[in-house]
């Protein structure tokens, strides 16, 4: 072993050897077998499309006894980077995929050993993903080794995820990686998956498995919409009551802060932020069971009606619990956004409700309960603005809200013309996510996948100063429908065309044509490394996954 060491870049201190088990005889008859029946493989591009890609003909085979990663001399994070050594363990699995499996096939005389070695100018290793953070990467194959250079770690992740990708196995069943040159970088810093844990409680594998295929599409950041109407799954220290009460079930259906924190911890692994996502002062119901006084009642008939309806914006009350309720929040979960929701508020509760009424008078409000939403609002942008975080809210309140000088981050998610929302938005000087287009949790036929691919975020006829604004999309995908049961298929492939949009140079990627045979290469590689995805077309896949 030691001997191959000399005539590499890397030094002995910085490989990292991954290495699992040789294959025995019998595992040769099985492959023989085998070979029979694979079909040749045409070779495939990468997804999302890198910036500049320059790939030649001259491949370079590669053999899973004689692969590996290693930090180059230069680099400034080193063996011992938790993020980067992780990736190392995963990417080795994912670039072999048979190696491991007893039917996995034999190479034949490829034993020239093949490096990657990974080059950081930042020693970035034990810190989170941020808003601000580098995906920059610049990746070189060449014959018998790959130089992947990034300013940051997560740079590395995005490289290590292509050069995953730029690996292909012939009829044979033997890898190869052609001679490639790569420079990327992402079109939008944010680009997000939601899912909803409160419509229908996730178990963690399921959210696990998620973030690993968002990783493998480029997906940044997690948007947790943790809490709602039917369950309140999230289990406070400082209010226990609130899952214990408001939960489906107060010890199967709730997320622990060990829960939280593992989740937290692998989305850290593969580059993704995790944004926690508490909306009110609507979409409360359950956080009425374990608060209580927490939101208004209803008045029928002038008495109370025994419903409750939105968070009672009159109650001082109300402000120390969320502030109390945000301190939490803000320390569990690192990402500098909060989003507060603010969404879909109806008004109809409190205009019944003769407290209320009280108040709004001395507040000076008149009849307008937009001005009572932002008195709300505000009041909860200035606790979390207090807790040095960015408040993230849906489009709602940028639409009725009066005074909008506090606001910072909007989702537009509403239907219709969301591009003159978006103008709207950001001819107010305010950061725009969009989420419009790609509410993927409506079931639509997978063929349909164009119509998330042909959407472009800046097509709203903006200034250069407005698309700045644009800091990127999300993918939504509610739980009314959805569980750990139809989850994975109702997002991939087609959360992946929203990828590309939301990744890629728009000029490269303006042809649905052109990306189609892409994207059904892409879902297989999707289903081979176990995720569900559904089919795009009539047809298979070669090297079919075979697991559960
Ligand atoms: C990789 O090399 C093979 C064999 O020379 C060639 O057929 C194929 O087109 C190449 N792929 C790319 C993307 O250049
Ligand atoms: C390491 O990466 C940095 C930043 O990407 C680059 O400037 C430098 O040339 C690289 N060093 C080597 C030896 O590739």
């Amino acid at each position: 072993m030691g001997v191959l060491f000399h005539k590499l870049e890397c030094s002995l201190d910085n490989m990292y050897v991954v290495r699992s088990g040789r294959y025995s005889r019998s595992d040769f008859y099985v492959l023989l077998l085998m070979t029979l029946q694979i079909v040749l493989q045409t070779v495939e591009g990468v997804w999302p499309l890198p910036r500049t890609i320059t790939s030649s003909p001259e491949r370079y085979p590669l053999s899973p006894q004689a692969f590996y990663f290693c930090y180059g001399r230069h680099s400034a994070a080193h063996k011992g980077c938790s993020v980067v050594d992780a990736a190392f363990r995963r990417y080795f699995s994912l670039i072999f995929p048979d190696h491991t499996s007893a039917s996995g096939p034999l190479q034949f005389g490829a034993s020239s050993p093949f490096t990657v070695e990974v080059n950081v100018s930042q020693d970035d290793c034990e810190s989170h993903p941020a808003e601000d953070s580098s995906e920059k990467y610049y990746l070189s194959v060449t014959a018998r080794q790959a130089s992947l250079n990034a300013d940051t770690v997560w740079g590395v992740l995005r490289g290590l995820e292509t050069f995953s990708q730029l690996v292909y196995q012939d009829g044979f069943g033997s890898y190869f990686v052609n001679k490639t040159t790569i420079e990327d970088f992402p079109r939008f810093k944010y680009r997000g998956i939601l899912l909803d844990t409160s419509r229908h409680y996730l178990p963690l594998r399921t959210i696990f498995k998620t973030l690993d295929a968002m990783a493998y599409s480029k997906f940044n950041v997690f948007h947790w919409h943790i809490v709602d109407d039917p369950s309140f799954p999230y289990q406070s220290y400082s209010f226990p009551d609130l899952s214990k009460k408001g939960a489906f079930h107060p010890m199967t259906h709730v997320y622990t802060q060990s829960d939280v924190r593992r989740v937290i911890s692998y989305a850290r692994l593969w580059g993704i932020r995790v944004l926690p996502e508490f909306d009110s002062p609507s979409h409360t119901k359950s956080w009425g069971k374990g608060q209580s006084d927490l939101l208004t009642p209803c008045y029928r008939g002038g008495g109370p009606s025994g419903s409750f309806g939105p968070v009672n914006p009159a109650l001082p009350s109300t402000y120390q619990f969320m502030a109390r309720l945000f301190k939490e929040v803000s320390s569990v979960f690192p990402d500098s956004y909060i989003h507060l929701g603010g969404d879909e508020v109806d008004f109809s509760c409190w205009r019944s409700n003769p407290d209320i009424r009280a108040f709004m008078k001395k507040m000076g409000f008149g009849a307008d309960f937009n001005k009572l939403e932002a008195f709300y609002i505000d009041n909860i942008v200035k606790i979390i603005s207090a807790l040095n975080k960015t408040s993230i809210v849906w489009q709602d309140v940028f639409d009725y809200h009066v005074g909008r000088a506090s606001l910072s981050v909007v989702e537009v998610w509403k239907e219709g013309c969301y591009h003159c929302e978006v103008y709207r938005v950001t001819k107010a000087g305010l950061r725009v996510i969009l989420a419009s287009p790609w509410y993927l949790d409506q079931p639509g036929p997978t063929h349909n996948w164009a119509r998330y691919y042909t959407v472009w975020p800046l097509a709203f006829g903006g200034t250069e100063q407005q698309n700045k604004l644009v800091i990127g999309g999300e993918v939504c995908m509610w739980g009314e429908y959805v569980d750990a049961t139809n989850l994975s298929p109702r997002l991939w492939p087609r959360a992946s065309a929203a990828a590309e949009r939301l990744w890629s140079n728009e000029r490269q990627t303006s042809s649905v044509d052109e990306a189609f045979p892409r994207l059904l290469d892409f879902r297989c590689k999707l289903l081979r490394r176990g995720i569900q995805a559904e089919p795009l077309q009539v047809g298979h896949c070669s090297h079919e996954y075979q697991g559960t």
